[in-house]
C-alpha cells in the first residue's frame, strides 16, 4: 500500500483525524539482516535510518509525540555483544543525530531507566533532553530500557511513600494519579500503536497507555520502514471510528 503524500491524506469525514500521539515497536531488525545472510547489528544500523525517516514523516504529518521503542527491560536477556552493538549505535545515534533534531526543533525525551545504560550514556542522554527542552515542534520520546509492568510498579511505589509520608490520602488515588507519575506523564494519550514485522503483542510496552489505542500491525519489518508507511498507517488511524465506550 502506498501513501497519498499529506496534502492529498484522506482522514474521512467523522474518522479519527491526525494522531496527537503515535508509539512504534520497531521490531524485525533481526529477521531484516537473516533475509540478506548479514550480523544482526547490520539490521539495527539499517534500523536506525528508518528512525530518521519516520521521524522526519512524524514532523511532516503534524504528530505532536512520536514514541519510540528502542530497548526494553527485557533485552537484556539478549546476548551481551547485541547489547553492546545497541549501546553503541544509541551512542553513534545521539552523536551523529542531536544536532539535526535540535535544528529541526525536535524536543528528546527518554522514559525507562535508562540508567542502566552506564554514566556516559546517561550523560549523553539528559544533555539531549535539556538541550531540546524548549523546542516546540515534534516530541521524540525514546523508550530505553523500558518496560510497563516495571513503570507501574515504580509509580505505585512512588504512591505508596506519599501515603507513608501523609501527603496523599489512599481513597483519592485515582486514574489521574497514577498517571502523573508514569514516565509517560503530561505527555498527550496515546491515539495509534504501531508493531512492525508481523508480531502480535505488546512486549512490555505502554500497557496502561494503550488502553483506548488504536492498535496497528504490520508486517513491514523495521528497517524497512518509512515515510510511506507511517503515512499509510494514519491513513488507516483517520479512517477509525473511536468510540471510547460510548457511541
Ligand atoms: C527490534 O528488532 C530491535 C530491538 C528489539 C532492539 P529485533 O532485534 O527484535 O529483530 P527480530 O525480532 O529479531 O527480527
Ligand atoms: C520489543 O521487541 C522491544 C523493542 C522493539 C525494543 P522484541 O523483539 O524484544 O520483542 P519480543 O521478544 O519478540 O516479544
Ligand atoms: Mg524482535
Amino acid at each position: 500500500m502506498s501513501a497519498a503524500p499529506a496534502s492529498t491524506l484522506q482522514v474521512g469525514d467523522g474518522g479519527a483525524g491526525i494522531p496527537r500521539h503515535v508509539a512504534i515497536i520497531m521490531d524485525g531488525n533481526g529477521r531484516w539482516a537473516k533475509a540478506r545472510h548479514l550480523p544482526r547489528v547490520a539490521g539495527h544500523r539499517k534500523g536506525a535510518e528508518a528512525v530518521r525517516a519516520t521521524i522526519r514523516a512524524a514532523g511532516e504529518l503534524g504528530i505532536e509525540v512520536l514514541t519510540l521503542y528502542a530497548f526494553s527491560s527485557e533485552n537484556w536477556r539478549r546476548p551481551e555483544e547485541e547489547v553492546a552493538d545497541l549501546k553503541g549505535l544509541l551512542r553513534h545515534y545521539l552523536l551523529a543525530e542531536l544536532d539535526e533534531l535540535a535544528a529541526n526543533g525536535i524536543r528528546l525525551r527518554v522514559i525507562g531507566d535508562y540508567s542502566r545504560f552506564g554514566p556516559e550514556l546517561t550523560r549523553m542522554l539528559e544533555d539531549a533532553v535539556a538541550r531540546t527542552a524548549q523546542n516546540q515542534s515534534t516530541t521524540l520520546v525514546i523508550a530505553l530500557n523500558y518496560g510497563s509492568q516495571g513503570e507501574i510498579v515504580r509509580a505505585a511505589q512512588a504512591l505508596a511513600e506519599e501515603v507513608r509520608a501523609g501527603t496523599i490520602d489512599p481513597a483519592s488515588i485515582d486514574t489521574a494519579a497514577i498517571e502523573a507519575r508514569l514516565d509517560t506523564a503530561d505527555l498527550p494519550a496515546l491515539d495509534l500503536l504501531i508493531r512492525t514485522s508481523g508480531e502480535h503483542r505488546l512486549s512490555n510496552f505502554l500497557l496502561w497507555q494503550a488502553a483506548y489505542a488504536e492498535l496497528l500491525f504490520v508486517d513491514t519489518l523495521w528497517p524497512d520502514f518509512g515515510r510511506d508507511e507511517l503515512f499509510a498507517a494514519v491513513a488507516d488511524y483517520g479512517r477509525r471510528n473511536r468510540r471510547f465506550g460510548g457511541l
